[in-house]
């Protein structure tokens, strides 16, 4: 990997935009230690205090078809997932499509941009951030509850390098699996980290709000709802709650 790193940076997601635009490799990382803009999904802001987490996107220029694109997200959880389960304490679960939480609480959130052109992807960033050690008393009163650090629960020291280093070599070796056998392996291990199949939720999609019981994700890493009239949806775009 080719890593650009920042002190600072309004968002990673914005620089490997940026980059990507002006033709950046395939597999181009951007790690900020502090955004001052960081961005979250939904329009929502990133809470992103200096060396408290990390905040970093990285370039794919995937051979995939733009619908492809969320799956990569979804591989992006499950190599998360692995880089801060390693840790003593640490049993995170991923809430569809890629919200890692423990204790329904928020320790990884990933943003996926993409740009396409012609049907096909032009580059997709895919930016992540892990909270390692937020500091409690630095939490904005409004997201106290809705975050946590890894350090908050592991029981040995963790190294934000380390987590860095895990979750991009996870990331590449996943994603060599998705070049030779498609992506149906990737999918496998996300349902194993999944706490959201199984579960009643509450959908709350871009022109409608349902509730149903989440029963699985299809190929393309959609969820299967069953709604309470016995009918199936599928959720592509929204936010699932638990
Ligand atoms: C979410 O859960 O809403 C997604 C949060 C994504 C945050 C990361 S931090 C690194 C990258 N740069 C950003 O501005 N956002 C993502």
């Amino acid at each position: 990997h080719h890593i650009h790193y920042l002190k600072e940076a309004s968002s990673s997601n914005e620089v490997g935009k940026r980059l990507a635009d002006q033709g950046c490799a395939d597999g181009l990382v951007v790690v900020a230690e502090e955004q001052t803009h960081g961005k979250g999904r939904l329009s929502r802001g990133w809470f992103s205090p200096m060396g408290c987490g990390v905040w970093c996107s990285v370039v794919f220029r995937p051979p995939f078809m733009p619908s492809e694109a969320s799956k990569c997200t979804l591989l992006a959880a499950v190599a998360v997932i692995k880089a801060i389960n390693k840790y003593k304490g640490v049993n995170a679960k991923i809430k569809w499509p890629n919200d890692v939480l423990l204790e329904g609480k928020k320790m990884v959130g990933i943003l996926t941009e993409m740009s396409a052109e012609f049907g096909k992807i032009n580059y997709i960033v895919i930016g992540t951030g892990i909270n390692t050690n937020v500091p409690k008393s630095m939490i904005p009163d409004e997201l106290k509850d809705l975050a946590i650090s890894v350090a908050d629960v592991a029981r040995e020291p963790i190294q934000r390098v380390q987590i860095l280093a895990d979750y991009l070599k996870n990331m590449e070796d996943l994603y060599e699996t998705v070049l030779r056998e498609g992506f149906g392996p990737v999918l496998d291990e996300w349902r194993t980290y999944s706490d959201t199949i199984g579960q009643a939720v509450k959908v709350i999609a871009p022109d409608k709000t349902y509730f149903g019981t989440a029963v699985d994700i299809d190929k393309e890493g959609l969820l299967i709802v069953k709604k309470e009239d016995g009918t199936m949806e599928k959720v592509i775009a929204g936010d699932v709650s638990i």
